[in-house]
């Protein structure tokens, strides 16, 4: 495992790797790294010649009053777990070399009005619902930044876990509009014994917290059981999950039931849906989601 923190060394390397004839699989990571970012790993390590790991805690997909200076940060320990795998190299930019011109955020981008280029709509149409309605600007700079590290790998396939619902339907939107020759390789949500999604927020939490932090999985997969067999409908139901997390967890941020492909709300049921949810136990904002498949409408 080469350790490159060196964006234009990095690229001309893997330039290099690509002439050869090889597939190069990549994923991004904000580091403090669990199982979930492991099993990443593993899929591009199956389905690639080189495996590239990126560990950049993006300043740019923050608001000023989150994480971002307290986000953990454990370059040691990540570099140990990746040790057994077959990592080729673990790219650690610094946010110069990222963001040469300063890491500044953005501007809020203005009200959606007539009719704008198509790199735009995945920011528009995507990305202001759910998280983004709540993280003003969060997605843009996700955007920005997957947009920069794709440009420096050039990966054949790029692997994201579905934890992060939103930033799959937002990133493969984008790979989409841009028309970037990237294929996106969407992984299972890995998940503790008791159901809680792996995430490094999870460490935030008190051992009291932690124990409260089960009910959002639960919550999520009995809306989906008491759904798939026609114990209520879509807003009864919600509206229950809703009730039953509130007492557990400190606030229910949202939790809404989406088309899975434009995570636009759904009131009737239909074939494919997604529950996806943002709760706040103590002061840590935790995601999860799940995908509701009907074998029958
Ligand atoms: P981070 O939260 O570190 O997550 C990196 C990748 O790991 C994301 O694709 C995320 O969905 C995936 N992941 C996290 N928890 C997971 C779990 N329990 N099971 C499966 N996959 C999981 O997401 C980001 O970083 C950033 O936004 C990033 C894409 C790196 C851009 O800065």
């Amino acid at each position: 495992m080469k350790l490159m923190r060196d964006p234009k060394k990095l690229q001309a390397i893997l330039k290099q790797e690509r002439r050869k004839g090889r597939s190069i699989g990549f994923i991004p990571t904000m580091g403090a790294l669990h199982g979930g970012h492991l099993s990443l790993v593993r899929a591009a390590n199956r389905e690639n010649d080189v495996t590239v790991v990126s560990i950049f805690v993006n300043p740019k997909q923050f608001g000023p009053k989150e994480d971002y200076a307290k986000y953990p940060r454990a370059l040691g320990t990540d570099r140990k777990l990746l040790q057994p795998l077959k990592v080729d190299y673990l790219f650690c930019p610094t946010v110069r070399g990222i963001y040469p011109r300063g890491d500044g955020s953005l501007p809020a981008p203005p009200p959606l009005t007539g009719s704008r280029p198509t790199a735009e709509k995945a920011d528009s149409s995507l990305s202001r619902r759910l998280c983004g309605k709540f993280r003003p600007g969060h997605f843009r700079g996700v955007m920005i930044v997957i947009t920069k590290l794709l440009d420096i790998i050039g990966p054949c396939r790029l692997y994201l876990g579905a934890k992060d619902y939103q930033q799959t339907a937002v990133l493969g939107r984008l790979v989409r509009d841009l028309g970037l020759a990237v294929r996106i390789r969407v992984m299972p949500t890995v998940r503790e014994k008791d159901g809680l999604a792996m995430s490094s927020r999870n460490q935030y939490l008190s051992p009291e917290e932690r124990r409260r932090a089960r009910a959002i999985p639960k919550a999520l997969k009995k809306f989906r059981q008491d759904l798939l067999n026609r114990k209520g409908t879509i807003a009864s139901l919600k509206a229950r999950a809703i009730r039953e997390l509130k007492r557990i967890v400190d606030r229910v941020q949202y939790f809404e039931i989406v088309d899975p492909v434009t995570l636009m709300p759904v009131t009737k049921r239909r074939r494919e849906m997604a529950a996806l949810t943002a709760c706040f136990v103590g002061k840590t904002r935790l995601i999860d989601n799940v995908i509701i498949r009907a074998s029958r409408q």
